[in-house]
């Protein structure tokens, strides 16, 4: 059993296994090199040889104990036949939705739009490099692929006032994303993927109020649906005030908390396992610093089920040598 399966399955507290969320990305010289060649992300993401080799490449630096899939979130929305683009300096920049068009989209051409991603995932869970090391394949949750859908864009620090104007748009798109998440769900675990993270990257703008029907209900149906499969799931609802009511709501497998909460409140609060805390910013510092901040992670998760990662995902001006550093720092601990 891999090491974050022996964490997350068996509870082990002997091992801290890591793997950084982005670990594949902008920090890197040799995914730079890739994307210069290719400006265009989604065709980028659609290459299974180019994404399944940047999916690959942080493990041939480091040694990291997963390898996450080089995809993105909204390629379910592409898949859905909803634009998607990715502008320099802005992110993502998203098409108008066509409501009629969704409905009526078959699960075969959702299936045929993204499939190589699928071929991506295989090949990498196939490949020598990962072995005794988990593929981890993702989804964005429900609200989050909503929030962009409607939104268009990143809604940055809060949502638009006429947000939720159109209650019978955002039910029926909830409705779509269920089936056609589960769909990307079970052909990532067929084609090889053994976890599966669920990114709410967007729960922190809600109120309290409004967590159940945008957040709890939809994740729950989801991540019941992971367990069915007999796979692992890890839920990230990033910026969620209380993460103690959302394990015992959802019951994830493990829980990847944000560098905003207090980990030795998390400790407290919380049974299940846990990932990641540490703010990606520490790794712009100097190398006492990083020490110092991995290893107070490391220490209060000492008895506990703990999988180390960064609090959200590795920034694009880390040194790639910190990067080094903060690994060696989690395997000689
Ligand atoms: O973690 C990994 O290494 C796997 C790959 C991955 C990417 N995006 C690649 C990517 C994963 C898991 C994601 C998830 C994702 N995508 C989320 C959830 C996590 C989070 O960050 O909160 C979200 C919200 C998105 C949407 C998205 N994709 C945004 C907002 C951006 C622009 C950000 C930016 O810095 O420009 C992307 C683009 C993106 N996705 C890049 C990568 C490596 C950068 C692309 C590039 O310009 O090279």
């Amino acid at each position: 059993m891999s090491p974050i399966r022996k964490v997350i399955i068996n509870k082990n507290t002997n091992i801290k296994p890591i793997w950084i969320m982005r670990q594949a990305g902008r920090y890197l010289p040799e995914f730079r090199e890739i994307r210069k060649e290719n400006p265009d992300f989604i065709k980028l993401c659609l290459n299974y040889q180019l994404s399944s080799e940047i999916t690959l490449q942080p493990l041939k630096r480091y040694d990291l104990d997963a390898a996450i899939i080089f995809s993105d979130i909204l390629m379910v929305p592409y898949g859905l036949d909803q634009k998607v683009e990715f502008k320099k300096n802005f992110g993502p920049f998203l098409g108008d939705l066509n409501l009629d068009k969704v409905s009526r989209l078959d699960a075969i051409d959702f299936v045929k739009k993204i499939y190589p991603v699928y071929k991506a995932i295989k090949q990498v869970s196939d490949n020598e490099i990962t072995k005794n090391k988990s593929t981890i394949g993702f989804i964005g949750a429900p609200w989050t692929l909503l929030v962009y859908m409607i939104n268009k864009q990143s809604p940055k620090l809060k949502l638009k006032d006429d947000f939720f104007k159109d209650n019978f748009l955002i039910n029926k798109i909830l409705f779509i994303l269920e089936k056609f998440l589960k769909i990307h769900i079970k052909n990532q675990i067929d084609n090889g993927a053994e976890i599966i993270q669920i990114f709410d990257s967007w729960a922190g703008l809600l109120e309290e109020k409004d967590l159940p029907n945008y957040v709890y209900i939809p994740t729950l149906n989801l991540v019941e649906y992971v367990k069915s499969l007999n796979t692992s799931v890890i839920c990230f609802p990033r910026g969620i005030k209380n993460y103690k009511n959302y394990c015992e709501i959802i019951k994830p497998d493990a829980i990847c908390i944000d560098y905003e909460v207090d980990p030795k409140k998390i400790l407290r609060d919380i049974k299940i396992p846990v990932q990641g805390g540490m703010n990606p910013k520490i790794l712009l510092s100097d190398k006492e610093s990083l020490k110092k901040e991995t290893k107070k992670y490391l220490d209060i998760f000492k008895d506990h089920p703990y999988i180390f990662n960064l609090g959200h995902g590795v920034l694009p001006e880390t040194d790639p040598n910190m990067m080094d550093y903060l690994v060696k720092t989690v395997k000689d601990y």
